[in-house]
């Protein structure tokens, strides 16, 4: 007999259906049981699109023709993500539940900018918490976002076996092997925005874009390019301005920049040096999620300060960089109470000749 865990499992995979196309909205999957038999499917494919719960309740129909109705009358729900109470862009599920007369809800993770489904339904039996901490893992970006006020942010670096980043001339191209290039596409795809700092566009003048990641190219959106360039270094001719992502430049009035395609944002000069402010402008104008660093040590450094990085993913090559390396961090010990920051080991694997370490900062 399959277990309650299970079918959450389920609704789980069918979630991350949707890992490039609903953002700004989470990721949500839904299964509907009879009699312990799956008899509905749904997922959440794209914001203004039907719910998760809608297109399951719609796929019981599908199934079963005349006889939906009563059936869903003695069916159950399992659901990823609180079903919405409120009116957005489509109706609110709870509606939808109430309407057919589902009599059992699972709900894995709740969401807190809705009404609490589980304390105003009544008339319904409710389970919180199934796999709570895999359905908030698989949604992290946006709950970051709806309950910090800013996103997830992810720093990925490309190091050599002594930490170096780039050549003391700056250059960095090919520390990693093909497949660790392979995977940062990857990363960009899954990320909503790309954020760097001048430094790292004037001396690589990468693009950021996802070219090589897997995916079908028809289904990737690409991440928002996003620089603070508080010293007018841009002139909009770099590649970054080029491609077919969009750009946000935090600039001051004196920029160089003319490229009518980019997005640019003027700040006092000492605003923009406040990346708290800054991701909390992703956060709430922006509606990002989810943003990968891909920068050099400076604004690695800025952001570990302001206690911003959630996750770092290491690519560690089987190379040296010699005496005159960057390093990925020089970060300042006078400032911290304690003289190093620990970071948790979260897993480590192979990435063709190098190793892929994911690490989550402790800032305590
Ligand atoms: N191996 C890798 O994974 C990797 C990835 C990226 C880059 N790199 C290498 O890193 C090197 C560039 O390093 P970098 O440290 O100069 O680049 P960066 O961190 O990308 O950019 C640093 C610049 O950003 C500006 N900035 C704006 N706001 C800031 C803030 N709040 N805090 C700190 N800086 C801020 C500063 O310039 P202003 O003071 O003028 O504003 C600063 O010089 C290049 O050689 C590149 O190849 C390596």
């Amino acid at each position: 007999m399959t277990s309650p865990t299970e079918h959450m499992l389920e609704a789980l995979s069918l979630a991350k259906k949707g890992l490039l196309t609903t953002r700004p909205n989470p990721m949500v999957g839904c299964i509907i049981t009879l009699d312990n038999k799956i008899i509905g499917r749904g997922w959440h494919k794209k914001a203004g699109d039907g719910h998760a719960e809608v297109n399951a309740i719609q796929d019981v129909f599908d199934n079963l023709g005349p006889q939906a109705q009563s059936s869903l009358e003695r069916s159950e729900m399992y659901v990823t993500l609180e079903p919405c109470s409120t009116s957005g862009q489509t109706p609110p599920c709870s509606e939808a539940i109430k309407k057919h007369g589902i009599k059992k809800v699972y709900i894995a993770s709740r969401d807190s900018s809705q009404n609490g489904f589980a304390k105003k339904e009544k008339d319904i039996e409710i389970v919180e918490g199934l796999l709570e901490v895999e359905a908030r893992e698989l949604n992290r970006g946006f709950f970051s976002r709806i309950e910090k006020n800013r996103p997830f942010i992810t720093a990925k670096i490309a190091t050599g076996l002594d930490g170096g980043i780039a050549l003391g001339s700056g250059e960095s191209k090919w520390i990693t092997s093909a497949v660790s290039r392979k995977d940062v596409h990857k990363l960009r795809a899954t990320n909503e925005a790309v954020f760097t700092g001048t430094g790292t566009i004037l001396k690589d003048d990468p693009s950021l874009t996802s070219r090589d990641s897997g995916y079908e190219r028809d289904e990737i959106k690409q991440p928002l390019i996003v620089v603070i360039d508080r010293n007018n270094h841009l002139t909009g001719t770099e590649k970054i301005f080029s491609t077919d992502a969009k750009t946000l430049i935090f600039t001051s009035e004196d920029s160089k920049i003319k490229s009518p395609k980019s997005e640019i944002c003027i700040m006092k000069k000492e605003d923009l040096g406040n990346l708290k402010q800054i991701m909390k402008y992703l956060s709430n104008e922006k509606l990002i999620n989810t943003v990968l660093v891909e920068s050099g040590s400076n604004i690695f450094d800025s952001l570990l300060a302001e206690e911003l990085i959630d996750e770092l993913v290491l690519y560690q090559a089987p190379k040296l960089l010699g005496k005159d390396r960057k390093t990925f961090s020089k970060f300042d010990q006078t400032s911290r109470k304690l003289s190093t920051i620990d970071l948790e080991v979260s897993s480590i694997s192979d990435s063709g000749e190098d190793k892929k370490i994911i690490l989550i900062p402790n800032y305590k």
